[in-house]
This record gives structure tokens, C-alpha cells and sequence, in this order.
């Protein structure tokens, strides 16, 4: 294997660049354990007050995540953030006004490996979410578990994250002025595991907890696609039947989080790493699909406006494939 390695004169900011998506990579993949070995490090260690005071906390707060979290505008406006989003770039594509008075539901499609595009656009200040939907505050739902691990859930709360359990969403969809935009990756981890470049599948027909949620709660309805979100790893090849595939998929089904193998580039060398491919993100926020609240859906009511959804995802996709570089003869799979 011949390894290709970055050149030595690379401009300063693009430096920084790979350096703030490097720190990202290794918060998503690496932080939560080091967070928990410096917890198990403080109760072994005997910093008996310093463990009992965190537990406490831990106690008193375990809610948050669920109840609307604990952003921190100056974390989500950290420098570190805007390049960051210039690394791919990430950039964010408004079709229609939101208006503040309702709450929304954004589905974002695809997972992709890591979600860097819902990152970049909803927890940080970098690619005018405000400004394109004034009056409106983005909150991203992850799994809960995140939430469980000591000290990593105060960092991820601070940029904005919450809980995706159905408490969570149904409470930040609950704002009596409206002004709230959930916004939940509907494909989940099993999606990433066919985030493969070129990749058009996206895991919803049986995915309808969404949809009566937002029926109970009158929040009306946005697709959101994401082009590039698939193209910015290489995967080890997984298809459905294989043996990776199915060990993949016992160890979600314990687990609750996929372990797709990724690689793309390094941060010295292009030819292997966990670095992703310098690949833009455009996220095209679409039309709203107007929701009238009813208490107790029927699941007729459900099926149809799920149905109405995919229609509005797939038009959206159509509309916009062109501009994003997706050949003309290529549409969404819906499995
Ligand atoms: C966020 O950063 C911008 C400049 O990067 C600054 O003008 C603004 O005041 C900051 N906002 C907060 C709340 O820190
Ligand atoms: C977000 O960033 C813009 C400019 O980059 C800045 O003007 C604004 O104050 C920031 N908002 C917050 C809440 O930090
Ligand atoms: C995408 O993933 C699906 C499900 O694993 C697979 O059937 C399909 O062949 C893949 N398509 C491409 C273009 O990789
Ligand atoms: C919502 O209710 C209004 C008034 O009752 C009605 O005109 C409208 O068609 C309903 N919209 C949907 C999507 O059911």
C-alpha cells in the first residue's frame, strides 16, 4: 500500500481545520471512556467528597437530559466550532419559513457514520441557524445512554444535545409559544451501518414513534436532508446476510449503538485513519407539513401522515439532487 502523505505547506487554517475535526472525532469516540476512567480514578483514588458531591449531582440532575438539557451559548459560539464546519464545509439550505409560533419536528436523513452534519448545523452557532430561522432553538436528540456517563453529559448537554426518549421529545415539543425544533435522526444507529458513499437507503417504513409524537403534540413536520452525509467515510463492506453484518447487528440489538467499521484519512497521510473526507454537507431544511394536535391518534391517522411524510422527503430529495452532484437516475430507497 502506498501511503499518501499531506504536504508539508499546508496553510495555517486548514491546520486548524483538521484540528478541530480531530478533537470532534476523538470527543465522539473516545471521551465518554475517558471521562469514566477519570470517575472510576476518583472513587478508587478515595477523593471520597469529590465522588460523593459529583453522585449527588448526578442524582439531583438526572432529568436534565430529558427536560430540555443545559445549553450554553458560549460553548455552542467557541471558535473551535466554525472551523470545524469550514473542514467540509457545512452548510445549511433554508426552502421555506418557519414560523416561531409552532413547535417543528425535523426528521434528519441520513445518520451517515458520525452525524457531522446535524452536529455542525444544530449544536453550534457556525452555519446561521438563527438567522435563516429567526425565533426558533434547534435542540439534537441522541441516544440516552450518552447521557449516562459522568461528566461527558455535562460537555454534550452544553452544545445543546438531549435525550431522543420519547419524554424528551414530547417535552421539548410542548412549549406553549412555540419556538422549539426537535430534531431526531429517524434512520438511528442501524442507518449508519449502510451509510456507505453513494448510499441511498434510508431505514423509516416501520420508524412511526415520530409521527404520533408529533401528532399529540400539534408540532408540525420538516424533512431534512443532508447531501454528503454518507460520503465523508470508506466502510468495510457489510452487506445485509454477511457475517460482519449480522455480529453488527446482534451487538446493536444488545447494545442499542451500531459499531459501523469506518475509515477515511489521517490527519498527516490521505490514505488511512478516522479522519473524514474533506466532502461539503449541504443540509436542505424543507417545508413544513402542517399538523393539527390530536390527543389519541388512530393508527389510520398515523399511517397517513407518515405516509405524507415520505412523500414530502422524497420530493425534497428530488428537487435538490441535481444541485448536490446525485445523478439524475438515482432516488431514495425507503426499507
Ligand atoms: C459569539 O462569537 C461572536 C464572534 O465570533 C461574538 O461576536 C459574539 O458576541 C459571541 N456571542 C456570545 C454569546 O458569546
Ligand atoms: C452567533 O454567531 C454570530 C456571528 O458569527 C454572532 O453575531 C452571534 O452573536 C452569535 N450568537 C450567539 C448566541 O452566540
Ligand atoms: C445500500 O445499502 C443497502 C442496504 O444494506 C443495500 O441493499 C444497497 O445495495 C446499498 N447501495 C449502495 C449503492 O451501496
Ligand atoms: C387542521 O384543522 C383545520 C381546522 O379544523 C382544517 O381546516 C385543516 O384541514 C386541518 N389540517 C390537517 C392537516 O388535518
Amino acid at each position: 500500500m502506498k501511503v499518501e502523505f499531506a504536504p508539508l505547506n499546508i496553510p495555517l487554517v486548514r491546520r486548524l481545520q483538521t484540528a478541530a475535526v480531530g478533537q470532534w472525532v476523538f470527543s465522539f469516540l473516545l471521551l465518554a471512556q475517558c471521562c469514566v476512567g477519570i470517575f472510576l480514578m476518583l472513587v478508587l483514588g478515595r477523593f471520597w467528597l469529590i465522588t460523593a458531591l459529583y453522585v449527588l449531582w448526578l442524582y439531583l440532575d438526572w432529568e436534565t437530559p430529558q427536560t430540555g438539557g443545559r445549553r450554553w451559548q458560549w460553548v455552542r459560539n467557541w471558535t473551535v466550532w466554525r472551523y470545524f464546519k469550514d473542514y467540509f464545509p457545512i452548510k445549511l439550505i433554508k426552502t421555506a419559513d418557519l414560523e416561531p409560533q409552532y413547535n417543528y419536528l425535523f426528521g434528519f436523513h441520513p445518520h451517515g457514520v458520525l452525524v457531522a452534519g446535524a452536529f455542525g448545523n444544530f449544536c453550534t452557532n457556525y452555519t446561521g441557524f438563527k438567522e435563516l430561522f429567526p425565533g426558533l432553538t434547534p435542540y439534537l436528540h441522541i441516544l440516552p445512554f450518552w447521557f449516562r456517563c459522568p461528566f461527558f453529559r455535562e460537555y454534550i448537554m452544553c452544545v445543546g444535545l438531549v435525550s431522543a426518549s420519547k419524554k424528551s421529545v414530547t417535552h421539548v415539543l410542548s412549549r406553549q409559544k412555540g419556538g422549539n425544533a426537535a430534531v431526531l435522526v429517524i434512520g438511528g444507529a442501524e442507518e449508519s451501518l449502510d451509510a456507505h458513499p453513494g448510499n441511498l437507503t434510508l431505514h423509516i417504513l416501520k420508524r412511526k414513534g415520530f409521527i404520533k409524537v408529533a401528532l399529540k403534540r400539534g408540532a408540525h413536520l420538516v424533512p431534512v436532508f443532508s447531501f454528503g452525509e454518507n460520503e465523508l467515510f470508506l466502510q468495510v463492506s457489510n452487506p445485509k446476510g454477511s457475517v460482519l453484518r449480522n455480529v453488527q447487528e446482534k451487538l446493536q440489538k444488545i447494545m442499542g449503538f451500531a459499531l459501523p467499521l469506518f475509515h477515511a484519512r489521517g490527519i498527516f497521510q490521505y490514505s488511512f485513519g478516522l479522519m473524514p473526507y474533506r466532502m461539503p454537507i449541504h443540509t436542505v431544511v424543507g417545508k413544513p407539513i402542517p399538523v393539527n394536535q390530536t390527543s389519541n391518534p388512530t393508527q389510520e391517522e398515523i399511517d397517513k401522515l407518515h405516509q405524507l411524510y415520505l412523500k414530502a422527503l422524497q420530493e425534497l430529495f428530488e428537487e435538490n439532487k441535481g444541485k448536490y452532484g446525485i445523478p439524475e437516475h438515482k432516488s431514495l430507497i425507503f426499507t
